[in-house]
């Protein structure tokens, strides 16, 4: 028996990218594989509905982009619960619970709800379901007892309030049914890779990321527009490393770190190219995506067994997610036809 249960989540806005990958995913199937772990991996399509809610022909198509991202970094079904928010309907009902014991001010402080508010350009036409989405995802967590989960640093402020609403139930209600939720980040952590314009962060909406699902044509036009030292312009000047997003994505992807650091020795001495140092990287992402792009592309042809591995998934979640919501409701109360 795994002595740990984690669940972590993705909301399906778009395929996932390289900064996803080393931020969270690699983690994840070594957590997996580690047999140390109940895993539980979330399509959070309800989550990416707070924001889309008149646009729900994204979030459908993103769905089965996210899964065949999982499937192709190696989330094995087999070893891992792979399942779709909406289809649970326990959490829905644990978050209406859990709502009660949310005070609107504690909503409106969530620093990562905040900004995302202020960069969504909400003003004062924020969403309800928007703001409370943190209740939700603490319903996310506690269904599933998880006492693990990874994420990027953004979602500490997540699972602060997760341990709070946990704290708040199991001392009103006087009974310990609910699980105090750790984060795990990884070592790469997510903000660490910048975008291709060096950007701090990756995103879809900057258009600066690498997609797991590119391929070798498309990370070849990615990297060769792929921001370095900008004072960098003949071959014989020397180049500054620090800053500097090709050797940031080599620290990061590559693994001949000799090699790499004889790179960065030539670079800063001046006498080598940008565009020679970008092939090499090229050369590093596509070792990193091809294995990917092949599992990925077996997936794609049998869309109708991506379908059935999340179906199955949801139903293994359900009854894990309605043992918890019965404990819920006994605690509460409100079982009144179960004695
Ligand atoms: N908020 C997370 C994100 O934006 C997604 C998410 C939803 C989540 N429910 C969760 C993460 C539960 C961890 C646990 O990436």
């Amino acid at each position: 028996m795994a002595k740990h249960t984690l669940l972590t989540a993705d909301r399906p806005t778009g395929k996932l990218h390289i900064g996803h990958y080393i931020g969270s995913l690699k983690n994840r199937v070594k957590l997996q594989n580690s047999g140390d772990y109940r895993s539980f991996i979330m399509i959070a399509d309800m989550q990416a509905l707070t924001d889309n809610a008149r646009n729900p022909e994204k979030i459908r198509q993103s769905l089965i982009q996210v899964a065949l991202d999982y499937l192709a970094v190696g989330i094995d079904p087999k070893k891992s619960t792979i399942l779709i928010q909406s289809q649970i309907p326990a959490l829905n009902e644990l978050t209406m619970y859990y709502l009660d014991l949310v005070t609107l001010a504690r909503l409106k402080r969530n620093p990562t709800v905040k900004a995302e508010i202020k960069q969504k350009g909400f003003g004062d036409n924020v969403p309800a379901g928007f703001l409370a989405y943190p209740v939700s995802q603490a319903a996310d967590i506690t269904a599933f007892k998880a006492d693990t989960v990874p994420v990027g640093d953004d979602q500490e402020p997540m699972l602060e309030q997760a341990r709070e609403i946990v704290r708040t139930f199991n001392s009103t209600y006087q009974q310990d049914v609910l699980v105090e939720p750790q984060g795990l980040f990884s070592p790469e952590g997510q903000g660490r890779l910048p975008g291709l314009d060096g950007n701090a962060k990756m995103s879809k909406s900057l258009n600066n990321a690498i997609y797991l699902s590119d391929n070798a044509a498309e990370v070849h036009q990615k990297v060769m527009r792929m921001y370095t030292d900008p004072h960098h312009i003949h071959v014989e000047d020397p180049g500054q490393i620090a800053g500097n997003t090709v050797f940031e994505y080599l620290d990061i992807f590559g693994t001949d770190k000799e090699h790499i650091a004889q790179l960065k020795a030539h670079y800063q001495a001046g006498g080598l190219g940008d565009v020679q140092v970008k092939r090499y990287l090229e050369e590093v992402l596509n070792a990193v995506l091809e294995p990917i792009r092949q599992r990925r592309h077996v997936y794609e042809q049998d869309l109708g067994q991506v379908y059935q591995i999340l179906q199955k998934g949801s139903q293994v979640a359900n009854e894990v997610a309605e043992q918890t919501l019965a404990e819920v409701r006994a605690a509460i109360g409100v079982n009144y036809f179960e004695q």
